[in-house]
């Protein structure tokens, strides 16, 4: 979404909260298509309007917003541990129309299900969303246990991870050695990155029944005008990340892309495509039939 209310921000003290801020609203602007897809799957699982959404890890509010815009009678409870990015949230509220209903809650995910988020006064949630968040957190089956506890009866979780590292170029970029991005992902996952286990069995051990398990192809067309900011981002911190992984020859190459002069950098270039996707899993409460 629009960087350019961010920009007085930019003297902070979180830099890499800065940073990721940018990178994730980039890939809200290219490839947010699958969020609309992903409450698709939530509305036919759920036979009722939410009257309260949780959104853990909520960043930016790439997610938060679509909640908002779909589930619009809901109180929206957004959950993360970045203050800069929950200020950012709250004034992207507050321009989309929806601050009345958004309640941000700062909390360390690692110290399990947030206390704030339960209040007794008000009845539990319907939706828990967790986009690219549950990886994160220290212990998941704690947290997904407690997920299970906090959600109503016939409520619905929704985890969401990305399908792999999202793809730019053709397999032959045209410099250095072809499969380029292949290795670049493969360097990657071996630094741990996106690395998460199939949440199916997970969901399940802690009481959930999974009613839908999807891959969805992200591959915008027409291609959004951010793309291109996109993959100069994606790899200038994807060549600092990978400087000591990557072969010279990888390395090398990633810089002709990112450079200002070379035809083949990526601003120049014409032929960029962008290939990505997410895995979701609706899961809801299972019930004791289920269980015996
Ligand atoms: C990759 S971002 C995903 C943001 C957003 N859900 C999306 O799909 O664009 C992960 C988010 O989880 C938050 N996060 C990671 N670990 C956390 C923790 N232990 N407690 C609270 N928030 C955490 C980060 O601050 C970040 O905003």
């Amino acid at each position: 979404m629009a960087q350019s209310h961010h920009h007085h921000h930019n003297h902070g003290e979180h830099p890499q909260d800065h940073q990721m801020a940018s990178v994730l609203d980039l890939d809200a602007a290219v490839a947010g298509g699958y969020i609309d897809d992903a409450i698709d799957l939530i509305r036919d699982a759920l036979p009722r309007e939410p009257k309260i959404v949780v959104d853990i890890g909520s960043g930016t509010g790439t997610g938060t917003d679509r909640l908002a815009a779909r589930f619009d009678a809901a109180e929206i409870i957004a959950v993360d541990h970045s203050p800069e990015l929950a200020e950012l949230l709250t004034e992207r509220a507050a321009a989309a129309g929806y601050a009345d209903r958004l309640r941000t809650v700062l909390a360390n995910l690692d110290d399990g299900w947030p206390a704030e988020v339960s209040n007794p006064e008000v009845s539990n949630p319907d939706v828990v969303w967790a986009s690219s968040s549950l990886h994160h957190i220290a212990d998941p089956d704690r947290f997904l246990a407690a997920a299970r506890t906090a959600l109503t009866d016939d409520g619905i979780l929704a985890v969401i991870e990305l399908a792999g590292a999202p793809k730019f170029l053709p397999d032959d970029p045209g410099v250095g050695l072809s499969g380029l991005e292949g290795r670049c992902q493969s360097a990657m996952s071996v630094n741990g990155w996106n690395s998460f286990p199939d949440w199916t069995t997970h969901l399940q051990s802690a009481g959930f029944d999974v009613v839908a398990h999807r891959r969805i192809r992200v591959e915008p067309d027409p291609l959004p005008p951010q793309t291109v900011e996109y993959a100069v981002q994606w790899y200038s911190r994807l060549r600092v990340g990978l400087a000591e992984v990557l072969d010279a020859d990888d390395l090398a190459a990633l810089d002709v892309l990112l450079s200002d002069d070379s035809p083949l950098a990526f601003h120049r270039r014409g032929d960029l495509t962008f290939r990505a996707g997410r895995i979701v899993w609706i899961a809801r409460p299972a019930t004791e039939r289920n269980l015996s």
